[in-house]
């Protein structure tokens, strides 16, 4: 149980205290909850973060992999305080926003144009309109598990369980939101990832009312196992066939190739949702994409499609921020970012051998992701946590933050960021193994 380690928590404990007085639970996103209360952050800087209790911890979480450059990077930093001083947001075009859609235009030939949001929620939502806009239908169909932000629809079968997520043939919609429309749910099309005959004989039940297949390349919540190969090329094949939009959601996994993972596929997907890493540690979401579909948010139209705003979309203090971070992760950071990846994966296995623990590791690029399984997952269904699995991962992510002083994701998955070294590789590595040996009886009776 967390509280058996001896780990200093006053001060969080006491701010807690104030928080739930005025914050539902005390927080404002869940992400950061965790019993009995949230550690609260002093400082940050590179790859460590010292809460107010003078605990210093390596970061693996990076924001929920939105530091690609870790914590503070001074040329972020000295390029936004810079800005800052001539204004923060305008009810004015900024020429960094022209420059930055510039930059990541030219980083990726499948995008013709781009419009900038707040956040990868915001963009994936803004995307699915788009698609319904432009085709005229109102449906969407997407992988079960998968998460793309909290847009109702996008919303759709994200958590669900064996009591309610149906028949594989025919998965059930199932809401996260008390209260959802229900034609939200007749309206999202719940498919198996990395499954092709049912995923297109569901999409060819829908074919006349759908707008998009929305899919993630590397799905994090799915599993963080890249998308299979001949399975993206059938769908692909199947939307060109029946003039359905392919989009994709690279919020997280535009970190794993200098252009994104839909760089991986022999597939172009019509339109992308991004976020995260291209915001430089603010708020930030991007819809970029072929100029046809994208001409439905266009102003100088007769008949303006989808009229799209947003009081902070394309401030200059993320475009700035974002501009910076991009720049700084050119091909070279991109490639050693993945190596010392590997490295944190080889060594992590090495481990997983020592304790003689059934832990598998799958990823992508800079992210990786444990599971405790003999075999690799393919599907949600197959990386599914019981409640008696997901206590198990919360102990040993528990053990690893109190008492390793390591951060990492919540679902057991590490987001780097290009200021991890081998000294914090060495450690992430050395901790888990303990956590290894400390619970291998417990992952034994886990895994499948
Ligand atoms: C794949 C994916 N899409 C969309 C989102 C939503 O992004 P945001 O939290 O910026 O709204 C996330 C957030 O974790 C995500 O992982």
């Amino acid at each position: 149980m967390s509280n058996t380690y001896n780990v200093n928590r006053k001060y969080s404990q006491a701010l807690y205290k104030r928080a739930k007085e005025v914050m539902t639970g005390g927080v404002s996103r869940n992400t950061i909850y965790r019993r009995p209360h949230p550690f609260y952050v002093a400082s940050a800087k590179g790859s460590y973060v010292t809460d107010i209790d003078a605990n210093t911890r390596v970061d693996f979480a990076n924001n929920m992999a939105s530091l690609i450059h870790g914590h503070a990077h001074p040329a972020i930093i000295e390029a936004v305080y810079e800005q800052m001083q001539r204004g923060t947001a305008y009810t004015l075009g900024s020429e960094v926003e022209v420059a930055f859609g510039e930059l990541l235009v030219e980083r990726n030939h499948n995008f013709e144009k781009i419009r900038f949001v707040n956040s990868g929620t915001e963009a994936v939502m803004s995307m699915i309109k788009a698609a319904r806009a432009y085709t005229g239908r109102p449906k969407i169909a997407k992988a079960e598990g998968a998460y793309h932000g909290t847009y109702d629809f996008a919303e759709i079968s994200q958590i669900v369980k064996p009591n309610n997520w149906g028949d594989i043939d025919k998965p059930n919609s199932v809401p996260v939101t008390a209260g959802t429309p229900e034609n939200v749910k007749s309206d999202v099309i719940v498919f198996p990832y990395n499954d092709t005959e049912r995923t297109l004989k569901l999409l060819e039940a829908n074919k006349k009312d759908l707008a998009c297949v929305l899919l993630d390349p590397v799905s994090h919540r799915i599993g963080m196992f890249p998308i299979e190969e001949d399975y993206l090329i059938a769908i692909y094949n199947w939307t060109r066939k029946h003039k359905v939009l392919l989009v994709f959601d690279e919020v997280v996994t535009y970190r794993v190739t200098y252009s994104g993972a839909q760089h991986l596929y022999p597939v172009k997907p019509d339109m992308t949702a991004l976020g995260k890493i291209i915001g430089g540690g603010f708020p930030v979401g991007a819809i970029a994409g072929d100029a046809k579909y994208m001409s439905v948010f266009d102003p100088t139209r007769k008949i303006i499609k989808q009229p799209h705003s947003g009081t902070f979309s394309a401030n200059p203090i993320t475009m700035t921020a974002g501009k910076v971070a991009m720049e700084l992760f050119d091909r070279k950071a991109v490639d050693d970012i993945n190596n010392i990846t590997e490295i944190a994966k080889k060594q992590i296995g090495e481990a997983i051998k020592e304790a003689d623990v059934p832990v598998i590791i799958t990823g992508a690029g800079s992210m990786f992701r444990m599971h405790l399984r003999h075999k690799a997952p393919r599907n949600y269904r197959e990386t599914y946590q019981c409640p008696e699995e997901r206590k198990l991962i919360v102990d040993f992510l528990d053990y690893l933050f109190l008492h390793e002083d390591i951060i990492m994701i919540n679902t057991f998955a590490c987001m780097l960021a290009t200021t991890i070294t081998q000294v914090e590789v060495d450690r992430l590595t050395q901790s888990l193994l303990k956590g290894f040996k400390k619970f291998k009886a417990e992952i034994h009776r886990f895994a499948k």
